[in-house]
């Protein structure tokens, strides 16, 4: 059943979301994190790199695995996920280099690549606590709609709707890359803990349909219905459609 923090705002929320995330590394030191990238957690990242910078949390032994990452993209282009996760969180806070992953977007081989992110997901034991965030469209991680629930991490062709949403961060829209590699529905499902931060107007109608709707293929993050330890962490904007009754049972 999935528990719902309402937040006022987007630092309210990036607290709440990074209240748990801390949590988790603060009760199990040698967790594995599951991280997103886009707009939604930056925040998260900012405030959790403020409570290290604090002594309150230590990523020493902590793992993490990116849900995904564009293909050709280098790790030093700044338009990858690897760059992204190095300026906004890894390169400001003490995990070892060692123990961050994320999908290798120049490898051409992409049968190998998805072969080499479950063996080595499975391998660490599995995700402790995947942070997702939330597709206009209902993607999660990459998975655009129609992708099939029992997918593990694969190489997906972007759906236009997600090319549109990313131009933003790429000088033109014809640079952002056509594919990707993403763990799959089943990658995320099978992680313990789930924790998916929703933030302004423009979300909100997908995360009613998501989390109150039916459960179809056609919006990926319903499947998240499903898994029974889900937290959806959303400012007011992003909750605007789900009834405040309908919140209020299921916050805590
Ligand atoms: C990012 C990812 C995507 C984003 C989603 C929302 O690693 O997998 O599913 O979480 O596109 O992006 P933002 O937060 O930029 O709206």
């Amino acid at each position: 059943m999935t528990k719902i923090y309402r937040a006022k705002d987007f630092k309210d929320l990036s607290r709440k979301a990074a209240n748990i995330l801390s949590a988790q590394v603060i009760l199990n030191g040698k967790s594995v994190l599951g991280l997103a990238t886009g707009s939604s957690p930056i925040g998260v990242y900012e405030q959790l790199i403020e409570w290290y910078n604090k002594g309150d949390v230590d990523f020493s032994e902590v793992t993490t695995v990116n849900l995904d990452e564009y293909l050709g993209l280098s790790p030093i282009n700044p338009q990858s996920y690897h760059y992204f996760m190095h300026l906004h969180f890894f390169g400001k806070i003490n995990i070892k280099p060692e123990n961050i992953y994320l999908p290798n977007g120049l490898e051409s081989d992409s049968k190998r690549e998805c072969a080499r992110y479950e063996a080595l997901i499975k391998h660490l034991g599995g995700i402790d606590m995947q942070l997702l965030g939330l597709g206009r469209n209902g993607h999660i991680g990459f998975n655009e709609p129609g992708a099939a629930f029992e997918a593990d991490t694969h190489i997906v062709t972007l759906a236009s709707s997600t090319i549109e949403a990313n131009k933003r961060f790429f000088n033109s829209e014809d640079d952002v890359p056509k594919q990707a590699y993403t763990m799959g529905i089943r990658t995320i499902m099978q992680a313990k803990r789930i924790v998916v931060v929703v933030t302004g107007q423009e979300k909100a109608e997908i995360a009613e349909k998501a989390f109150f709707g039916p459960i179809t293929p056609e919006i990926p993050a319903s499947v998240l219905q499903l898994h029974n330890n889900v937290t959806l962490v959303g400012d007011e904007a992003a909750l605007s459609f789900i009834s405040p009754a309908l919140c209020a049972n299921y916050m805590q």
